[in-house]
C-alpha cells in the first residue's frame, strides 16, 4: 500500500519528488529522507495534516513538531525576536544538524508546537528533503519517521518496518549521513542551551556564536519541573530486550561484560553485546555486533540506530554495551544509549 520510491540522483527523481510534495499539499504524510534521521513530514501550517503525523507515529500530541525549512528567510514569518546569537549559529550551521528554538509567530499552529509558544526550526542539508519542502512551499513538519518509542530510521528499510500501510509513500534516499537527530539549541533563553546534543557540539556552538552555551539534556528523577524539550520525557530509542550500559576502561568493560553473560546464560538467558571493531574480538557472546570504530566517533553515531534496531530481529533477552566518553561527539551517542538502557549503567 505504502509506495517505496528509490532515489539514486535528484535530476532523475524530481517527478517523484513532485508526487511528494503534492502529497503534502494535500494534507497527507510522506516519510523521507534527511542528513540525520528520514522524517515524517506533513503541510506544518495545516491542523489536519499534523493529526496525522501524531497517529502515524503513535506519538502523544502534547511533544512538539520541528518545522523544517529550504530557505533561511523562511524563518521570518515562522518566529519572533530572532537573536543575533541564533543569526549567527543558523548562518553558520545551516543547512544542516542543527534545530533552533525561536519565539513563534502567529502562523503557526499550536498542534505543531504542543502548545508552546516557541517553535523547533531547521534547514536540513540533504537535497532530496531540501527539494521536497522548495516543492511543497510550506514547511514541512517532520519528527522523526519511527514507531513512537522505537529507534529513529536511518535507512528506508526502518521506515518501512514502522510505517508500511500507514503512510502513501517513502523517499528512499539510502543509509543516512549523521544517524543521530539533530543538536537542538534553545535561542529563547540566554545564554543558549542544548536542549538535545547532536552532530554539531556544544564547543562548535560556542566557538561560532561567541557566547557561553549551557547544556540541559538530562532527566534525571532529581531535576525539578517539566523538561524543556517535550519529547525527553518519554521513553526513547528502546530496544525490545533490556539493555544495560557499561562504563569503563576497554579491559575491565570487556571483563565485566563476558561475567554478566556468563550470569545471563546460567539464568538461560542469551546475551548480546554492543561491541566497536576494536573490541570485537574480546567477548563470548550469541550475539557480538560493532557499532562503528572508536576511531571514527561519526561512525558510531550512524551505525548506533541500525544496530539497536537489528537486536529486535535477534533472539536475545539481554544487551550489554559499551560506553563513550572523552571522544568529541560522545555526547551525542551517550544521550542515546543512556535513554535506550533506560538509566541502566555500571561503572566498573
Ligand atoms: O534530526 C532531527 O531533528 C529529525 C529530522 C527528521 O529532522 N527530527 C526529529 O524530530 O528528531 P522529533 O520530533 O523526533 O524530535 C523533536 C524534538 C522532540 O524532543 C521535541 O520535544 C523537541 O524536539 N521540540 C520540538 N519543539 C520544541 C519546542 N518548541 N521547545 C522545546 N523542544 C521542542
Ligand atoms: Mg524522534
Amino acid at each position: 500500500e505504502t509506495k517505496l520510491v528509490k532515489i539514486h540522483q535528484i535530476e532523475e527523481s524530481l517527478e517523484e519528488i513532485e508526487e511528494a510534495a503534492r502529497l503534502i499539499q494535500q494534507g497527507e504524510v510522506v516519510a523521507f529522507p534527511t542528513e540525520t534521521v528520514y522524517g515524517l513530514g506533513g503541510n506544518g501550517l495545516m491542523e489536519e495534516a499534523v493529526r496525522k503525523i501524531y497517529q502515524a507515529k503513535g506519538r502523544p500530541s502534547d511533544n512538539p513538531l520541528i518545522l523544517h525549512i529550504s530557505d533561511i528567510d523562511m524563518i521570518e514569518e515562522l518566529t519572533e525576536d530572532v537573536p543575533d546569537t541564533a543569526r549567527k549559529a543558523m548562518e553558520c550551521f545551516w543547512p544542516g544538524p542543527m534545530t533552533v528554538i525561536l519565539k513563534k509567530s502567529d502562523k503557526v499552529p499550536r498542534c505543531v508546537t504542543g502548545g508552546l509558544e516557541t517553535v523547533a526550526v531547521r534547514m536540513p542539508s540533504d537535497p532530496t528533503a531540501r527539494e521536497l519542502i522548495r516543492r511543497a512551499e510550506v514547511p514541512i513538519a517532520a519528527p522523526s519517521a519511527n514507531t513512537s518509542g522505537r529507534p529513529s530510521p536511518t535507512k528506508a528499510e526502518h521506515v518501512w518496518e514502522d510505517l508500511n500501510g500507514k503512510i502513501p509513500m517513502i523517499l528512499d534516499g539510502g543509509p543516512v549521513k549523521v544517524g543521530v537527530e539533530s543538536t537542538i539549541i534553545d535561542f529563547t533563553v540566554d545564554p543558549p542551551v542544548i536542549l538535545r546534543p547532536g552532530r554539531i557540539t556544544r564547543e562548535e556552538l560556542e566557538n561560532v556564536i561567541g557566547c557561553e552555551v549551557q547544556m540541559n539534556t538530562s532527566l534525571k528523577a532529581s531535576d525539578k519541573g517539566v523538561p524543556k524539550a517535550p519529547g525527553m520525557k518519554y521513553k526513547h530509542y528502546a530496544p525490545k530486550a533490556r539493555m544495560i550500559l557499561v562504563l569503563g576502561s576497554p579491559e575491565k568493560t570487556a571483563a565485566k561484560i563476558n561475567e554478566m553473560v556468563c550470569e545471563s546464560h546460567k539464568l538461560g538467558h542469551k546475551a548480546g553485546v554492543i561491541a566497536t571493531d576494536e573490541s570485537l574480538g574480546a567477548y563470548q557472546a550469541d550475539e557480538v555486533v560493532s557499532v562503528g570504530t572508536r576511531k571514527n566517533m561519526e561512525t558510531v553515531m550512524s551505525g548506533l540506530y541500525d544496530v539497536l534496531r537489528g537486536f529486535d530481529k535477534k533472539d536475545v533477552d539481554i544487551i550489554y554495551s559499551e560506553g563513550f566518553e572523552g571522544e568529541p561527539l560522545e555526547e551525542a551517542v551517550m544521550n542515546r544509549l543512556v535513554k535506550a538502557a533506560g538509566h541502566e549503567i555500571i561503572r566498573v
